[in-house]
């Protein structure tokens, strides 16, 4: 079994002008990042990039359109290398702009154009969830051949960033709901490749459990001392994203993202909280339809970090979790009782590279009876 770890550098700064004196930022640098971050953590340090506020071309996630009108505005020939700084829309977007246009952005995201590499990128987390800082994965809202929108992954190792930064530091302006949101992305992460049956290695396994047990000690410390206490223990968070991201790259995520993606794309569900609408219900198919072998040692690891009983991890979990983030239902996402049917057809479809892993083979069947308990 292949085990990559991680194919750039990974550093960690105490601040980022740590970072931009490090890494000696000039002027053919492109820094993509949102004017929130900058503000705060950039501006004063007068620096001569070229600098690029991502929300000037749409609010949200990254979608076909976004991403073309980027391409337009910022020149390809106008810069050697990507500081992309930001949550992981930022990041996924740092990744298509260190990339050789060959074609449009649906072409790339259709297969229909070549993933060429041709600048540095450099990636800053400034989330604490997707592990975009180390994956070879780019997202975006794409429209499909029906027209209809969805997210679809772009997947190719030459996407993975040369050099990954971590500045816990940046994370402490990151509002309570994005943070809730983006943890809770990591652990799925975690979850997803641990479970993942053909692809889950030793590597893959010990990023993954390392962490789960700082993500959930985290928030047990929110649990008992408010959102406040996420203040102390962005280190970990930002860790554990990374690690979560690295067990990923390895082992893949699964069903929940794989369900997750038309929900995201059809009603602009923040990636996390997607994630999470479904997450505890997949678990649940899991145990029933396959309760021996990586499901029971995930329970017994869970229950290792929680307490509790094995046979009570799962409901421990999700009530720690709602702690940290309500759970609500799909409909009041606007999802319809309709997209059972027009969703689960578009994971079949669009989706594949995540079924594949899915712990228990994902039927359409499946999918609709997940959806509908969902609703
Ligand atoms: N490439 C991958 O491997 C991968 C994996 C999972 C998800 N994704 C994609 O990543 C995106 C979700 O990323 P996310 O959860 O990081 O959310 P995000 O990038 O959408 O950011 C969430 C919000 O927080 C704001 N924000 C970020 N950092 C901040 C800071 N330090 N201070 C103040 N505000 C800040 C952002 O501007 C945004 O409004 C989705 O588009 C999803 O599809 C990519
Ligand atoms: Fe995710």
């Amino acid at each position: 079994m292949k085990e990559i770890l991680i194919k750039g550098q990974l550093h960690k700064f105490q601040t980022f002008q740590a970072f931009a004196e490090e890494f000696q930022l000039g002027a053919r640098d492109l820094l993509f990042t949102n004017e929130f971050v900058y503000t705060p953590f950039m501006k004063e340090l007068g620096l001569s990039c070229q600098v690029v506020f991502q929300e000037k071309f749409g609010a949200g996630e990254p979608s076909e359109e976004m991403i073309t009108d980027i391409f337009a505005a910022i020149k390809e020939d106008s810069y050697d290398r990507v500081i992309a700084v930001g949550g992981g829309a930022i990041m996924d977007i740092g990744k298509l702009l260190s990339l050789k246009r060959t074609g449009t952005v649906h072409q790339l995201f259709f297969k229909e154009a070549e993933v060429v590499p041709a600048k540095k990128l450099v990636a800053i987390p400034t989330t604490c969830g997707t592990g975009s800082e180390v994956t070879n994965i780019s997202v975006a809202i794409v429209r499909d051949e029906n027209g209809d929108t969805t997210k679809l992954g772009l997947v190719s190792d030459l996407l993975i960033p040369q050099d990954v930064c971590l500045i816990p530091d940046m994370l402490k302006t990151l509002p309570y709901a994005p943070f809730a949101s983006s943890a809770i992305d990591a652990l799925i992460h975690a979850v997803e490749s641990y479970l993942s049956p053909a692809r889950a290695t030793m590597t893959s396994e010990l990023y993954g459990v390392k962490a789960m047990e700082l993500i959930l000690e985290g928030f047990r410390r929110i649990g008992e001392g408010g959102p406040d206490a996420r203040l102390d223990y962005l280190d970990e968070f930002s860790t554990a994203a990374c690690y979560a991201g690295i067990a990923f790259l390895q082992a893949g995520c699964a069903t929940v993202h794989a369900m997750s993606f038309p929900l995201g794309g059809t009603y602009h569900v923040p990636h996390g909280e997607s994630n999470y609408a479904l997450f505890g219900k997949v678990l649940e198919k899991y145990e029933v339809l396959k309760p021996e072998g990586k499901i029971a040692d995930f329970k017994k690891t869970i229950a290792r970090i929680l307490g509790g009983t094995e046979a009570d991890a799962l409901k421990n979990l999700a009530a720690l979790e709602e702690t940290i983030l309500h759970l609500k239902p799909l409909r009041e996402y606007g999802f319809k009782e309709e997209d059972i049917q027009v969703f689960a057809d578009s994971v079949l479809a669009n989706q594949q590279r995540l079924v594949t892993n899915s712990y228990v083979p994902l039927t359409k069947e499946l999918i609709q009876e997940i959806y509908a308990e969902c609703y």
